[in-house]
């Protein structure tokens, strides 16, 4: 299992991750659930191993992950939040690269890379570079380099960004089949709905802090609990959208 342990981050003095602790264990898939800016993808990047704790560590299976961290990494699939991909190569030349880097034997390699491009329907555009790729494309191609070795943990960040509906829905079935064959997952989301639906548990972060650690049927229940108040206004109720988008077109307006 994938443990946070009482980690901080902070940046120029501003704590951004204020000692968060959680337990992701094989099987499950925990939600990370948060508005914008609360400390998410922070805490997904330490987890990962590639970004350090000011304070605190995670263990996997028991152990620090600074103690073997390739070993670590062999066994993480990650979808970063950004995509950050080579334009210049095509979307099979990434994907090699990143199964050399991987180490994966080269038929078993080729076999995959192609299935997988067959099954994200990127056929047409494997020998295209990625920066021609549009959004979606872009991120099936980031979702199949985090998962195409096995890995035992898988952290995805906001990883429906740009897929259109069919595929945010082979998605949804994809996480679900792969904790079903035992992987550690970590969703990270801001939209509650998706998550609902997709995890067995929520882990709640507002403003670098957990603030709710529960299973998906009580989040409902947590949602009228006061100190949750804020943080699910943010993330439902947006305070009043109608009226901010109207004072947001009127300061465009403005002539003086
Ligand atoms: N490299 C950095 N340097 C300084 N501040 C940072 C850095 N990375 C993140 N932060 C700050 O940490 C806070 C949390 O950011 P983070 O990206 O973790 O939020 P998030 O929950 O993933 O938000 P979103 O839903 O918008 O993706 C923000 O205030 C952000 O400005
Ligand atoms: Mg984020």
């Amino acid at each position: 299992m994938l443990e946070a342990r009482h980690l901080v981050k902070r940046f120029f003095g501003v704590t951004v991750v204020d000692d968060v602790n959680f337990v992701v264990r094989p099987g499950e898939i925990v939600g990370c659930l948060g508005p914008n800016g609360s400390g998410k993808t922070t805490t997904a990047r330490m987890l990962t191993g590639l970004l350090d704790p000011t304070r605190g560590s995670v263990f996997f299976d028991g152990s620090d992950i600074n103690a073997d961290p390739i070993g670590f990494r062999r066994r993480l699939g990650y979808v970063p939040e950004e995509p950050y991909l080579y334009p210049f190569l095509s979307g099979r030349e990434y994907l090699e690269l990143v199964g050399r880097l991987r180490e994966m034997p080269a038929p078993l390699m080729a076999k995959k890379i192609a299935a997988l491009l067959e099954l994200f329907g990127l056929t047409g555009a494997v020998e295209q570079g990625i920066g021609s790729y549009s959004k979606g494309m872009k991120q099936k191609v980031l979702i199949i380099a985090a998962i195409m070795h096995d890995p035992d943990v898988l952290i995805f960040d906001e990883p429906d960004s740009g897929l259109d509906v069919t595929a945010t829905l082979v998605l949804r079935h994809l996480v679900r089949a792969l904790a079903a064959r035992g992987k550690v997952v970590l969703y990270s989301s801001h939209v509650l709905e998706v998550v609902e639906k997709l995890c067995t548990r929520v882990v709640v972060i507002h403003r670098g802090r957990v603030v709710a650690d529960d299973s998906v049927a009580r989040l409902r229940s947590l949602m009228a609990s006061s100190s949750l108040e804020e943080v699910f206004a943010q993330l439902v109720l947006r305070v009043d959208p109608e009226r901010t988008a109207g004072d947001i077109a009127d300061v465009v307006a403005a002539r003086a």
